[in-house]
């Protein structure tokens, strides 16, 4: 027996090494090269070294400060140990190849990198959408890898150069990771082991998910017999009761506290909010989570100012008299201890969850910007998972560096409320996703509005926009002066409502999907709203793509972005042959397709793959108190085809970290022209339907897990 095992040992360590397919070494002009053996598959042209960012050159021979080798049979590690205050690398490939990720925003509305040159930073007032900041130090290549730069330090990226990348960091250490796909094209492996490297996504609460509504200043725009801000909040809780509108929480933007910008004292305002406790407490029985806005802003004779003034934790040369107060530096143990003291208030009243704001409007050194808001979202979730654990909360930032991505969602930033603002949220949706910040969501129908003659957004970008975040990850909704749809005075409130009742409901239906998908996030970084190359990597007409994309592997989406109700759809050639209008099931498309779709506001494009098992329905009662006896109702939709043999669907059961993944499974038989759905215990009563070409064909989900087996089928396509 012991000598077996020894035997046995001894033949493993005969084996060749796993790392044997790729190879790094470094070539005749101190740059790195991967090959297969055979061909280069990387090509790291220049390691970049200097005392500026702006002269930095090739390390050259000076490369006893470098070390590089594979950690895994896919990822190799390159480090930078030297005495040059900035490093950097850049990449060649070949000029017709495209580079994605590092930012959320979509420069030129686009997703890819072309031309692209900046900062590792918030992106401030842009075209489209302002302050649209995520960002991560990780780009994908459509060569065939991507790199990540392990750093919170200040960088830059450079695409300008067709067929090049190029980033300087400001660091005299610097680790960075070549990752490539663990079979061909598989870019989403790419994402996976870049995620196992940094951070993988937190998994919201459902609550987080939406429909979520809020507005700017619930300190006005008073209707009715309402005189303060928490009888305003009731207000809409009274209208989406009575229009059956889903929703599942509220949050309050600043002003909502005393003080300077209402912001600093750690407080309701007792005028707007005479008891925060028990008003909190009114939403949560009527189906409401809520989150109170927060930055770390120091506005200017508060209490936060006042203190952090005495202590010297303020940035210097940053005037408080400007609306731009200070940020503290959060570096100083003592202000970070202090900050996240005073915000344990909020959570200690009922509040679950932070909107969190700004980082990026210079109340801070540039170069601190990523290591202050990753301390200021640290912080922040720790006073959070405190007082309720794990995903109980929702934490949702404007800015975020790709190691938060553990400790918040995002929101988009100000997106301007008309198409140029759609489209750009769109490409920024889609781009989140890319850099694996999935839990995302945009200010449905824009953020900054103009008023006056040209009052926005209209009520068509506004139906639009819904159609959108019915099909984004966190569907969320800005209410408030002239922006109320059931007290617009300038847009048609009928169909604004109906379309906002529509969409709602339906992103509601949907949260059994969308919360697979999150779970699906935290366990591998594979986004949400997918790149339509992270589910159709041979489909070269993908690349540039801004418009469309995956929900999931099943959906694939076309927002409608520009006024009058058409646009063009391409069906890419992933898994699927072929795909089905979702909406109306009888229109079907083939791979390499173009359709010219119309449609009314009452409608979007949306498709399903064949074989998609989508599981919608019920499953979490939010604001539906209009329900008598409400309990949770699956509807597992299979739209079987013979051309797929096998399809799966893990879903996730259950809330945060107390839930867990079901499998769901559908084989079809083209011989016996049958087909059967298995399923695990699924936690509810409901049905499996099943879209056949002679209709729809219902089967009662079995407790406890179970089976539906068909017979003498013919598919729908
Ligand atoms: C390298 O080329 C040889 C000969 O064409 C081929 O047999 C081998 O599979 C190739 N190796 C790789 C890793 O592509
Ligand atoms: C890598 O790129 C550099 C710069 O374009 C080029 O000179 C070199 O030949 C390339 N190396 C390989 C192996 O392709
Ligand atoms: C150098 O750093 C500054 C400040 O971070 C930045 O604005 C600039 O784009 C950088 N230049 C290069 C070439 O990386
Ligand atoms: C290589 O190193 C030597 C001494 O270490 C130095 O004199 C020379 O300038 C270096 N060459 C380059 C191209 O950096
Ligand atoms: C760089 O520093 C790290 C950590 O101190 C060390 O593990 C690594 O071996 C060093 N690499 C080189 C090339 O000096
Ligand atoms: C950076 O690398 C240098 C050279 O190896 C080393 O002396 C220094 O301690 C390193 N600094 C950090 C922060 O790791
Ligand atoms: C690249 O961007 C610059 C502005 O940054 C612009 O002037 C130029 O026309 C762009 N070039 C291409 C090829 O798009
Ligand atoms: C948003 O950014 C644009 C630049 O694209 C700027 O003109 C505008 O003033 C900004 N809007 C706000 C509200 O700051
Ligand atoms: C690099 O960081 C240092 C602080 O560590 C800062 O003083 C300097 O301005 C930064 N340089 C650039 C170009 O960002
Ligand atoms: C509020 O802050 C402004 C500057 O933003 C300052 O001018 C004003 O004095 C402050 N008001 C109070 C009451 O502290
Ligand atoms: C949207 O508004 C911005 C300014 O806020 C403007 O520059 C842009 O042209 C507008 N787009 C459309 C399609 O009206
Ligand atoms: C307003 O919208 C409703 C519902 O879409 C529609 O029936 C009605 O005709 C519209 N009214 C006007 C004035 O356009």
């Amino acid at each position: 027996m012991a000598m077996g095992l020894y035997l046995l040992l001894l033949s493993f360590s005969l084996l060749p090494p796993v790392f044997s397919t790729y190879h790094i070494t470094l070539t005749k002009s101190y740059g790195l090269a991967i090959t297969d053996g055979n061909r280069t598959i990387v090509n790291n042209s220049v390691i970049l070294a200097g005392s500026q960012n702006t002269t930095a050159s090739a390390l050259r021979n000076n490369t006893q400060q470098l070390s590089y080798s594979f950690i895994t049979p896919t990822v190799a590690k390159v480090q930078l140990n030297t005495t040059y205050p900035f490093l950097g690398a850049r990449f060649t490939t070949a000029t017709s190849s495209h580079f994605y990720g590092v930012w959320e925003y979509p420069f030129s509305a686009q997703i890819t990198n072309k031309n692209v040159s900046f900062d590792l930073k918030g992106v401030g007032n842009a075209e489209g959408i302002n302050w649209s900041n995520a960002r991560a130090p990780f780009f994908i290549t459509s060569a065939g890898y991507g790199v990540y730069a392990d750093t919170l330090g200040m960088g830059s990226y450079d695409f300008k150069t067709p067929g090049e990348a190029q980033f300087i960091f400001n660091t005299s250490n610097l680790s960075y990771y070549i990752i490539l796909p663990k079979s061909e094209g598989d870019y989403k492996s790419i994402i996976e082991q870049y995620t196992a490297l940094s951070a993988r996504p937190g998994m919201p609460p459902t609550s987080g998910l939406g429909p979520t509504f809020w507005s700017d200043d619930f300190e006005q725009d008073f209707h009715g017999t309402v005189s303060n801000a928490q009888e305003n909040f009731y207000d809409v809780v009274n209208h989406l009761y009575y229009n059956q509108i889903r929703a599942t929480s509220m949050f309050a933007d600043r002003p909502y506290g005393t003080g300077n910008r209402s912001f600093g004292n750690f407080d309701f305002d007792p005028k707007f909010y005479p008891d925060p406790e028990g008003f909190i407490a009114n939403l949560s029985d009527w189906g409401f989570d809520f989150q109170v806005w927060i930055a770390n802003r120091a506005f200017f004779k508060t209490e936060l100012f006042n203190t952090s003034q005495t202590n010297n934790w303020l940035f210097p040369g940053v005037d408080p008299v400007q609306f731009l107060g200070p940020a503290l530096n959060l570096s100083i143990p003592a202000a970070y201890d202090y900050f996240k003291k005073s915000l344990e208030y909020f959570p200690s009243v009922g509040v679950k969850g932070y909107k969190i704001d700004r980082g990026e409007e210079e109340e801070m050194p540039v170069w601190e910007q990523n290591f202050q808001m990753t301390l200021f979202l640290q912080l922040a979730y720790d006073t959070m998972i405190k007082r309720w654990g794990k995903s109980n909360f929702y934490n949702f930032a404007r800015s975020a560096v790709d190691r938060s991505r553990a400790r918040t969602a995002i929101w988009n930033g100000d997106s301007h409320a008309n198409f140029t603002g759609l489209a750009y949220s769109v490409a920024s949706g889609i781009r989140s996703g890319i850099i694996s910040f999935p839990i995302w969501g945009s200010d449905t129908g824009g953020y900054t509005r103009e008023t006056g003659s040209t009052q926005s957004p209209t009520e068509e970008v506004w139906a639009r926009w819904m159609w959108f975040s019915a099909f984004s990850p966190v569907y969320e909704f800005m209410l408030g002066t002239n922006h109320t749809p059931w007290y617009s005075p300038y847009t048609n409130s009928t169909q604004t409502v109906d379309v906002l009742k529509q969409t709602a409901n339906l992103h509601s239906e949907l949260i059994p999907y969308i919360k697979s998908y999150a779970y699906a996030a935290s366990k591998s970084g594979a986004p949400i709203m997918r790149a339509l190359f992270l589910e159709a990597p041979q489909d070269k007409n993908t690349w540039e793509i801004n418009d469309q994309y995956f929900f999931g592997a099943e959906f694939l989406v076309a927002p409608i972005v520009s006024s009058g109700g058409t646009r063009t759809v391409y069906f890419p050639a992933g898994g699927s042959k072929k795909y089905l209008e979702y909406f109306g099931k009888k229109d079907i498309h083939a791979v390499g397709d173009t359709a010219r779709v119309t449609l009314s506001v009452s409608s979007s494009p949306v498709y399903v793959t064949q074989g998609a098992i989508i599981p919608r329905g019920d499953v979490y009662q939010g604001n539906a108190r209009w329900i008598d006896n409400w309990s949770p109702k699956l509807t597992v939709e299979v739209f079987p085809s013979f051309e797929v043999k096998e399809s799966r669907f893990t879903y996730f059961k259950g809330e945060g970290a107390d839930g867990e993944g079901v499998e769901i499974k559908m084989t079809t038989n083209t011989s016996g022209k049958s087909l059967k759905v298995t399923y695990g215990d699924l936690g509810a009563t409901g049905t499996v339907r099943v879209y056949l070409k002679s209709g729809v064909k219902d089967v009662e989900l079995q407790e406890g897990g179970g089976e539906a087996k068909l017979d003498g089928v013919e598919c729908l396509f």
